[in-house]
């Protein structure tokens, strides 16, 4: 008999799920900051971060997770646009990417691929060589902007994951990341800030719930050759 996959097993509730949640999810712009992520679906949220897909697997990114009050608060005053959500949100998250992409860095990414994979470094040569030139071949500004990009999917994950666990998040880029860096002390490193992202449960008063999702056409969005 063949076997039934966990999945297949759930594939019409996780369908419903899926479709429900990108509804139900929102910007949130006002949390209730009674309410807090339990350690263990915050671990999970952070998780959508560390194993989302890259390019060439560079993973360019850090993820500040804010457990200091006095942190969030001064980070609050640098993103005045939105510093309701960092005041009540039960988790903050600030995200940045590599700003340029070293030879070391790279050397470093290439010998945990090895390692973690269980073959020798030697049989990726070729490979290295083609990134290494992929890279070379992009100005800092380009590898800055390419770094951002692939940091924006890890964004998307932790939205959809949020969403599919009916916790509330809102992506935020209304930010100073000159501010945000010199607070955090990027400034002094290979990283930089890029935007934010606060997760919790809504204010059930929180107006912005209540409309529509707006929305360009499925026809505009999508053309089908
Ligand atoms: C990269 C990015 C940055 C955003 N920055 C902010 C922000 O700083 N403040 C805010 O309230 N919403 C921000 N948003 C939320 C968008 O305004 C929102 O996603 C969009 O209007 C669609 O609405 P919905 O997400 O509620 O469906 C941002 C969204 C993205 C993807």
């Amino acid at each position: 008999m063949q076997k039934i996959t966990r999945y297949e097993m759930n594939n019409n509730e996780m369908t419903k799920a899926l479709s429900e949640s990108l509804t139900w999810r929102y910007a949130t712009k006002a949390y209730d900051p009674s309410k807090k992520i339990s350690a263990k679906q915050w671990n999970l949220l952070k998780e959508t971060l560390r194993l989302s897909p890259s390019s060439f697997g560079i993973q360019p990114w850090k993820f500040i997770d804010v457990q200091s009050a006095s942190m969030r608060a001064q980070l609050a005053e640098a993103a005045p646009m939105n510093k309701a959500k960092f005041e009540g949100a039960s988790n903050l998250l600030v995200v940045a990417r590599l700003k340029t992409i070293s030879p070391e860095y790279m050397d470093n990414i290439f010998a945990q691929f090895a390692a973690g994979k269980g073959i020798p470094r030697e049989n990726l040569k070729n490979f290295e060589t083609f990134i290494g030139g992929h890279i070379a071949a992009k100005s800092p500004q380009e590898q800055a902007n390419w770094s951002a990009q692939q940091t924006y999917i890890a964004f998307g994950m932790f939205l959809m994951a949020a969403a599919v666990l009916h916790i509330d998040a809102t992506p935020m880029d209304g930010i100073d990341p000159v501010k945000f860096d010199e607070i955090l002390g990027l400034d002094k490193t290979e990283y930089g800030t890029i935007a934010a992202l606060s997760a919790g449960y809504r204010d059930p008063n929180d107006q912005f719930a209540l409309g529509a999702k707006v929305r360009l056409s499925t026809e505009n969005v999508f053309k089908i050759v």
